[in-house]
């Protein structure tokens, strides 16, 4: 989630790291920080807030000159948002100084041990160890004393480190967080993410765990934690710089909602050959995909929801039992993994802490994993046995849509891939189900273009106290999402609840005038939702419904419906998302939220 932004090179450094910190304002933060070395000595402004007040402090960085410079923006871990808690920190004579991401474990024991030294501590946090830690071990030779600090320190970090006694290099150091460094004619830079320096280079090297990368203004060296230099590759990034911009839109939410047809259309395409799913990557020979005798699907947040529909999609068509985690338990329950069962762990940032740990816990016992990512080069990404791309692009707001959508589909292929190859999908369903998904993108953009209905109905609920989301099976996945969506960027408390289980004690909230969004796509359980929602209606719910055109007989129940077109039972959830993401997305619009960046949340939770 913090950002970190570093430049040497010909030009001022601090215009070049706000416009980079900026690019990173997604990642979700609290304070921002700079250090430049102006000449003489390392200059550090910080402040609490969005960067503009740092760029107001700085005049858009006019009054820290110098061209070699590191920059950050936080979000609180070890000690509250505050200007001394913000990065960058230094040392006591204020020559050394540092930007990170990540958590220092043993921050603790450390501390005291610098104090017992004499150090002196300004800052709560873990990061003012390693200024003072560097300090300690640095004899003159800046490598020598960062990987000192690095066999010493335990957790993860990005850092950005500069010293003034070597004001011709600036340092980028990595374990576990991701950092990434790139060059071009006129500089080098270090971020924590491509779309920082996309504006200045497409020529990236991904950092690995432990290792050290130098940068003068026209090179860079990288070395391992034992000091032994290695030679690395740069990427080229391919995608357009455009990609990670509002294009247009007023919100990067509604741009990526209507990017989920393409979205869909990338992900799906490049596994369907001559009417038959390929997925190369998936790294399992039939005989492999026979063997598994069920799946654990582990991921967090909308991840995790995508994974409860694939529970439902992977059950229904393959018949392979799955179970589906919150990382974040399943990492600490000590989970029962026998022979012949596959993990799947789901995430669009490849970075969040609880589903890496889950992935690493998955491998220690044994079991190879599958990730379902989406940004490319992710420690996720690198991590898992195989993986599967979302192809969703760089998504920015942080309350998710595209990526989500691009996860559903990776489930749907899987299932129909497994289900095929163990039997249980015969010929015809399969090819009917392979032309349903073609048709999913064409039908996304004819529930997008229906935007403003969903609008003029969102405006009627922008007073809300209490939503509320059934549905069953399926739906009630679907239900899980829509209701997450609504509450993270609107702050109205929504919960999701399957429809089935209201009556055992959710139905005591219902009060009148209370909206209650229900979600029945499901043929097979139709009737049963159906009463659901006349419950809910007789004790005052106005009840929004969801469900497949011709399902004209809701409308005895419901106050309001919205149709989506027939698709596979199994695929529902594409199309019915549709609305309910649109429908938080304009409550929170009508509410004045900050969209894009809703409070207390961040996009990438690189801690657990
Ligand atoms: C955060 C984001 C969510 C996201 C979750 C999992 O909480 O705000 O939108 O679903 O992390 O993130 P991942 O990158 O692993 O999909």
């Amino acid at each position: 989630m913090c950002g970190i932004v570093g430049y040497i090179g010909k030009h001022a450094a601090a215009p070049v790291i706000l416009e980079g910190l900026s690019r990173l304002e997604y990642r979700g933060y609290d304070s921002a920080g700079m250090a430049v070395f102006d000449g003489e000595k390392i200059q550090i402004k910080k402040s609490v807030g969005r960067l503009k007040v740092l760029e107001e402090l700085t005049h858009g960085g006019a009054t820290m000159p110098g061209s070699i410079g590191i920059g950050h923006t936080r979000w609180a871990t070890h000690g509250a948002p505050s200007d001394a808690n913000s990065h960058p920190h230094y040392n006591a004579e204020e020559t050394i100084a540092v930007v990170h991401n990540g958590i220092i474990e043993n921050y603790l024991p450390l501390k005291e041990k610098m104090i017992s030294k004499g150090y002196r501590f300004v800052s709560d946090t873990d990061t003012e160890v390693l200024a003072h830690l560097i300090d300690y071990y640095y004899k003159g030779n800046p490598l020598e004393a960062i990987t000192k600090v690095m066999h010493r320190v335990q957790g993860s970090y990005a850092l950005g480190i500069m010293f003034a006694e070597h004001p011709d290099q600036i340092f980028a150091v990595r374990k576990d967080s991701p950092l990434i460094v790139g060059q071009n004619e006129e500089g080098c830079f270090i971020a924590s993410d491509v779309p920082a320096i996309l504006k200045y280079t497409r020529k990236v090297y991904f950092i690995e765990n432990q290792e050290v990368v130098r940068l003068r203004a026209d090179h860079m060296h990288f070395y391992t934690v034992d000091e032994e230099e290695i030679t690395k590759e740069p990427v080229t990034i391919e995608w357009d710089a455009n990609a990670a911009e509002k294009g247009g839109y007023e919100h990067f939410m509604l741009k990526e909602m209507y990017e989920q047809p393409k979205t869909v259309t990338d992900t799906l395409s490049p596994r369907i050959k001559d009417q038959d799913i390929v997925i190369e990557e998936l790294g399992m020979s039939d005989e492999e995909i026979r063997a598994i005798n069920k799946i654990f699907i582990v991921a967090c947040g909308s991840a995790y929801h995508a994974g409860v529909t694939g529970k439902y999609v992977i059950e229904g068509i393959a018949r392979i039992p799955v179970e589906v985690d919150v990382a974040s338990e399943f990492r600490y329950r000590d989970p029962i993994l026998e022979e012949g069962t596959m993990v799947v762990v789901i995430s669009q940032s490849g970075e969040t802490a609880d589903t890496l740990a889950a992935l690493r816990e998955s491998q220690q016992l044994g079991h190879k994993v599958l990730g379902i990512v989406n940004v490319v080069g992710s420690s996720i990404a690198r991590e898992a046995d195989n993986v599967m791309y979302t192809w969703a692009g760089p998504e920015i707001a942080v309350a998710t849509t595209k990526a989500y959508s691009a996860q559903l589909i990776a489930l749907y292929l899987l299932a129909m891939k497994f289900g095929r190859v163990r039997g249980k999908l015969g010929d015809t369903a399969f090819h009917n189900m392979l032309e349903d998904l073609k048709r999913l993108p064409a039908q996304i953009e004819m529930l997008l273009a229906n935007k403003q209905r969903i609008q003029r109905f969102a405006n009627r609920y922008i007073g809300a106290k209490d939503v509320f989301f059934i549905g069953r099976g399926i739906d009630y996945a679907i239900s899980m999402e829509g209701s997450l969506k609504l509450k993270e960027i609107s702050y109205i408390h929504s919960e999701a609840y399957a429809a089935g289980e209201l009556k055992h004690g959710t139905i005591s909230l219902i009060e009148e005038g209370t909206l209650v969004a229900a979600v029945a796509t499901q043929d097979g359980l139709f009737k049963k939702a159906l009463s659901n929602m006349v419950e809910v209606k007789a004790r005052g719910a106005f009840v929004l419904a969801v469900t497949n055109e011709g399902n004209t007989d809701i409308e005895k129940a419901a106050d309001y419906v919205i149709y989506i077109p027939r698709t596979n039972q199994y695929f529902t959830n594409s199309l019915a998302i549709i609305p309910l993401q649109l429908f938080g997305y304009y409550v929170a619009v009508g509410k004045g939220c900050d969209v894009d960046k809703p409070r207390n949340l961040a996009k990438s939770v690189t801690v657990e």
